[in-house]
């Protein structure tokens, strides 16, 4: 496959970056994943604007928009139908140990491409069940920022993935849901929706952006974006997580409970085939 950094297309084991770059010595960066079907990205505009707004917090200046060509290139360039892009972009390259932002460093901006292999269909038998623990949230209080220092995420993610299980439910000092380690969250309570409302305690998620939008125009689910309590999430009929990756996952079982009768839900079947529809 074939790879972007700093300007050149290259194999991966040719893109090299320097152990002081930023990224990697204070994981001084933005990230974003893309998912692409048949050459056609999905929210591609709506995930350059999420980065622009990242680096712009965090005082890096780029236009994100002249990624765009790289992306179709690295489309065309790698093989599959089926292919997320990542785009890294950090302060870059500064040589000596220094916490402020440096002056004169030129971001380090790389993006590659893989496979993607979970197959999504709106269908209950082939569908992935996510099981997912609940958690207090005890990252960083900057959480709508695509920060490329993940290791609050990390930690998070293996609670539920060291024990066998998908994710991991978060909930902050209030005890209200805030997202997953790696998606956003959802609750379905006697056929309306529920999410967490935006805020810095959460990823404003591309695929939470796309599938609000598409059910409030295309479906007669209710939509409600409002605070939802522990109580809530054990008594919800459905529970969903969304990300790039999982576009519309459904969790059958929290905690060792089973979420409502433990089998995937009849709205989660319209939501997902409504989000196929109108994304591939
Ligand atoms: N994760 N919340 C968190 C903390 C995330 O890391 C992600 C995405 C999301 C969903 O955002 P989106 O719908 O834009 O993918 C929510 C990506 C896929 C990752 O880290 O690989």
């Amino acid at each position: 496959s074939i790879v972007y950094l700093n300007g050149e297309y290259m194999k991966p084991e040719e893109a090299k970056i320097s152990p002081m770059d930023r990224g990697f010595l204070y994981g001084d960066g933005i990230y974003e994943v893309i998912p692409n079907h048949h050459g056609k990205s999905v929210g591609l505009g709506l995930h350059l604007k999420r980065m622009e707004n990242g680096l712009k917090e965090i005082g890096i200046e780029y236009n994100t928009e002249q990624l765009r060509e790289v992306v179709a290139h690295l489309l065309e360039a790698n093989e599959g139908d089926d292919l997320n892009v990542y785009i890294q972009i950090s302060r870059g390259t500064y040589e000596k140990r220094f916490h402020g932002f440096p002056e004169k460093v030129e971001p380090t901006v790389f993006l590659y491409t893989w496979e993607i292999s979970e197959a999504h269909v709106a269908d209950k038998e082939k569908a992935h069940k996510l099981k997912v623990v609940t958690a207090d949230d005890l990252r960083w209080q900057r959480c709508h920022i695509k920060s490329t220092s993940l290791l609050g995420n990390v930690l998070h993610f293996q609670q539920s993935y060291g024990e066998g299980l998908n994710e991991t439910l978060l909930f902050n000092e209030e005890g209200n849901l805030t997202e997953g380690s790696s998606s956003n969250a959802y609750i379905v309570k006697d056929g309306v929706l529920y999410t967490p409302p935006l805020s810095d305690e959460l990823l404003p998620g591309i695929t939470r952006h796309i599938l609000l939008a598409i059910l409030r125009e295309h479906s007669d689910i209710e939509v409600v974006e409002r605070a939802i309590s522990k109580a809530e999430v054990f008594a919800a009929d459905e529970i969903w997580m969304t990300s790039a990756s999982k576009e519309v996952g459904p969790v059958v079982e929290v905690d060792g409970k089973p979420v409502g009768n433990g089998e995937i839900g009849d709205v989660w079947l319209k939501a997902q085939a409504l989000y196929s529809k109108y994304c591939y």
